[in-house]
């Protein structure tokens, strides 16, 4: 049987990665303390590794929306669910994503973010599957160019499931794992990387 999925970054490659750009978020942020926006649930792995990689004083916040996926929305209209509880105006902001993809939702984010009147607002995503933008947005930092293919692991979920998982794998059989979601669950218990591709 071939296998289901294969890791793409490796916990060790996403440390060393997330390291550098703390360092550059660092270098960029030398004055001021930065506000730091996570969207739930997705970027809170990645948030919560990157601001220890970021030696300066800076905030957290969240927001939640609800994406373009879900069934009850429809195409080019995103709802926020939980909205920050930080008053932006005058705050640099950084805008701190696990994946983007077609760049719909952060297109809509970005908007809606400028429009309550911050200093700056910039984007850094771990995984940038910039084949696939639709809308116009460029991340200010990015970890890796992501192939077009479905990942998860380190935040990123399939059906809620995997976002423990320590690695980034990309499926190399969906159907398998649509028929059987649970079929990575060993992987999570074992703590074990599969082979790349
Ligand atoms: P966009 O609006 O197409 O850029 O959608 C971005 C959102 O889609 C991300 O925040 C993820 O929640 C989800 N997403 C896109 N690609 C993947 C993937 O390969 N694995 C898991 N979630 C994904
Ligand atoms: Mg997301």
């Amino acid at each position: 049987m071939p296998q289901i999925a294969s890791v793409l970054f490796t916990r060790e490659e996403i440390r060393r990665r997330v390291s550098d750009l703390g360092r550059a978020i660092v270098s960029d942020y030398s004055h001021g303390d930065p506000v730091l926006i996570s969207v739930l649930k997705g970027g809170t792995i990645f948030l919560a590794d990157l601001i220890r990689e970021v030696r300066r004083p800076l905030e957290v916040d969240f927001l939640s929306i609800s994406g373009f996926g879900d069934a009850d929305e429809s195409l080019g209209r995103v709802r926020i669910l939980k909205d920050l509880d930080t008053d932006i105006a005058g705050r640099d902001v950084l805008l701190v994503e696990d994946i983007v993809d077609t760049g719909l939702t952060l297109s809509y984010l970005l908007t809606n973010l400028e429009a309550r009147g911050p200093e700056s607002v910039h984007v850094c995503t771990l995984l940038d599957k910039s084949v696939r933008r639709i809308a116009p947005v460029e991340p200010r930092y990015a970890g890796f160019d992501c192939p077009d293919r479905f990942v998860l692991g380190y935040g990123l979920d399939f059906r809620q499931r995997y976002r423990n998982l320590a690695d980034i794998l990309a499926i190399d059989d969906m159907a398998a794992l649509q028929a059987d979601p649970d079929a990575l669950v060993p992987l999570l218990a074992d703590g074990v990387t599969p082979d790349r591709s």
